[in-house]
């Protein structure tokens, strides 16, 4: 194994019942990088977080982090990482200071240690205030936080969130970023899965997309995007009334419309054949438009067009 590897999943497996959750998943992550693990609803990604995080045993395949075994030796790996899983897992009785010092003996660490780290990520995450609440006081979005705090005391080689910020509001969640920016800058490994595809676009390395238990592409975000060859061409309508008439009259395989914004997209794969082509669609229907743009795909559109799906909605 190559030592730069640091997670490792190997032909992973994995069915509740008759639901096949993961069906041979394979990928790896480099120590010190961020991965993102895309997919729509039900894809897989908590299953994987979980047996990558020894929660779950895999039924077929292997997954090794830092090179250990994650079924065979698991309490070695959960010494190296950390986790904030999909629900915030915080003692609703306890306070925010308490949930990160009882987390924080969990690995064993010296009290004194853990008081001078619990500060530290209470400040960091923006939970001064809130120190000495019980956290069933706590909003959605501080139980967030506090949960990803937790899963820093143990200051863990390698970082599992899944889906982290979910439910924060603009600002926590560019704070979040900025935090798991500056673990990666000290050496830290992340792997996150999220389902806002700009985060992905923005924070991560690597990115995996699975979907139904399957991996459906990988690689940079930038090498994901040119997978959709000759690009975007967006319409926009004059009257967005005209939406449906739109795509209607193109007729052509996966629009995409937006009937707020009058917008109608379509993936191009033959240039400026489908240019010419479209430009004679809409003059034919006798549609007026407002604008007409041939542009690089978004991750969101490369999403799209390779999982079929409808955009994941955030919970
Ligand atoms: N404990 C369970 N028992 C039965 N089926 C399960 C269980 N956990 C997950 N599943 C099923 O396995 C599949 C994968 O679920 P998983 O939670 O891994 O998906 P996910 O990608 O994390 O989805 P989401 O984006 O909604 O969090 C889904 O079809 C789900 O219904
Ligand atoms: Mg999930």
């Amino acid at each position: 194994m190559e030592s730069n590897i640091i997670i490792s999943v190997e032909d992973i497996y994995k069915s509740y019942g008759n639901v096949h959750a993961l069906e041979g998943v394979s990928f790896q992550v480099p120590r010190g990088s961020i991965l993102g693990l895309l997919g729509p609803n039900g894809a897989g990604k908590t299953t994987l977080v979980n047996i990558l995080t020894t929660l779950l045993k895999p039924d077929k395949g292997r997954a090794l982090i830092s090179g250990i075994d994650v079924a065979r030796q698991p309490s070695k790996v959960r010494s190296r990482i950390g986790l904030a899983g999909q629900f915030a897992a915080v003692d609703e009785n306890l306070t925010g200071k308490e949930n990160l010092e009882l987390v924080g003996t969990l690995y064993h660490l010296p009290r004194a240690e853990v008081r001078v780290r619990a500060r530290r990520l209470l400040e960091e995450f923006s939970l001064t205030d809130a120190v000495n609440r019980k956290t069933k006081t706590y909003s959605g979005g501080m139980r967030r936080r506090l949960d990803v705090a937790s899963s820093l005391i143990g200051e863990p080689e390698i970082l599992f969130l899944d889906e982290p910020t979910t439910g924060l509001d603009p600002k926590s969640r560019l704070e979040l970023w900025e935090t798991i920016e500056g673990l990666v800058r000290k050496g830290t490994t992340v792997l996150l899965t999220t389902q806002y595809l700009e985060e992905a676009d923005y924070l991560t390395d690597r990115i995996v997309i699975i979907d139904q238990g399957k991996v459906v592409a990988q690689g940079t975000s930038k090498e994901l995007k040119s997978t959709i060859g000759g690009g975007v061409l967006e319409i926009h309508v004059a009257d967005k009334q005209h939406v449906v008439a739109l795509v209607e009259a193109l007729n052509v395989f996966g629009p995409h419309a937006d009937f707020a914004l009058g917008i109608v997209t379509i993936p191009v794969k033959e240039g400026t054949k489908t240019l010419s082509e479209t430009i004679r669609k809409i003059d034919a229907a006798n549609i007026e438009i407002s604008d007409i743009e041939l542009r690089k795909p978004t991750l969101d559109e490369v999403f799209l067009e390779l999982t079929g799906n409808n955009r994941p909605v955030p919970k």
